[in-house]
């Protein structure tokens, strides 16, 4: 990304941009939001995968990009975070392709002896399909699981219409399970902003994903735990979780798993937000080999 192009922000522009300033400031009336079950099936279930599915069942021919623009209009200007550049303004496209970037060249080190790449809680694809067109993981063979069926079918969908193998099952990070999916060994296993939905992410969740035997797992995640309590971005950033309903304790929970399975745990923290409020930390870990 070409620094010296962007259209930087102040944090004082940022309301110029974004309702939630005023929200977190009580300016704006906002009810605190409770990611239940129900509401996650009516969120992404119903309301944004569901809608999608519908429209795009009907249609004969599309591509993956289709899909994303109907999510978001990718010309669409938007207040981004990044660590090294602080605030600034860019296009949906151009962010979604800078968090793409930032999986691939995260990821792309682990691909040489991996089997296969895998994402869990992966929506309706889009980041493992993404990631799919371009080296190395075009070699690689493609998982993903999902929490809501409409996203599970909104995977094979896309995949069917532009010709690419995925195997699709059902996960959920809460009540810990997997179905559907035999994943091989010698994996590479990421999730993209979904492990923030769960109540409480329980300090089971490395071990019952450490049963795969995965080369690497990799967590593009916000984590409440990481945000700066001493600046007000970090605290921003904590209170819209708090709004929100999100994880508190992913951090923690998967430092704490991996220290149970003796496993080698590595942060970044608020690395990169096409949220300015929600930026994601990067948690890698290693299972013991
Ligand atoms: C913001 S979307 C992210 C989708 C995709 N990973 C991406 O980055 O584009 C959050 C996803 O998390 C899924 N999710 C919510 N609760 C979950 C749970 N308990 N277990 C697994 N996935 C969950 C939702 O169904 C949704 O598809």
């Amino acid at each position: 990304m070409n620094s010296s192009k962007l259209r930087k922000l102040t944090m004082d522009e940022l309301p110029d941009w974004s309702s939630w300033p005023a929200r977190m400031l009580s300016i704006e009336p906002f009810d605190i939001m409770h990611k239940t079950s129900e509401a996650i099936i009516r969120e992404f279930g119903v309301d944004k995968w569901g809608a999608l599915l519908k429209f795009f069942s009907g249609k004969d021919k599309f591509a993956l990009a289709d899909v994303e623009t109907m999510e978001q209009d990718p010309s669409e200007l938007i207040p981004c975070f990044q660590r090294e550049l602080g605030f600034y303004l860019a296009m949906v496209k151009q962010a979604s392709n800078q968090q793409i970037d930032l999986y691939r060249d995260t990821l792309s080190p682990h691909a040489g002896a991996a089997s296969c790449l895998v994402e869990l809680g992966a929506g309706y694809g889009s980041k493992i399909l993404a990631l799919s067109e371009k080296a190395p993981f075009d070699k690689l063979p493609l998982f993903a699981a999902e929490y809501t069926q409409s996203g599970c079918d909104l995977i094979e969908l896309i995949a069917q219409k532009i010709n690419k193998q995925v195997q699709v099952g059902q996960c959920d990070f809460d009540k810990l399970y997997v179905n559907g999916l035999e994943i091989p060994e010698d994996s590479i296993i990421f999730t993209s902003y979904s492990v923030h939905y769960v109540p409480s992410l329980s300090k089971g969740f490395v071990n019952f994903i450490s049963k795969f035997k995965p080369k690497v797992v990799v967590h593009f995640e916000p984590c409440y735990e990481l945000y700066d309590s001493q600046t007000l971005h970090g605290l921003m950033c904590k209170r819209y979780m708090e709004l929100n309903g999100y994880t508190k304790n992913i951090a923690s929970a998967i430092e704490i798993g991996c220290k149970e399975i003796g496993a080698n745990f590595e942060t970044e923290h608020n690395v990169f937000g096409s949220n300015p409020f929600l930026p994601l930390s990067v948690i890698k870990w290693t299972p013991r080999s």
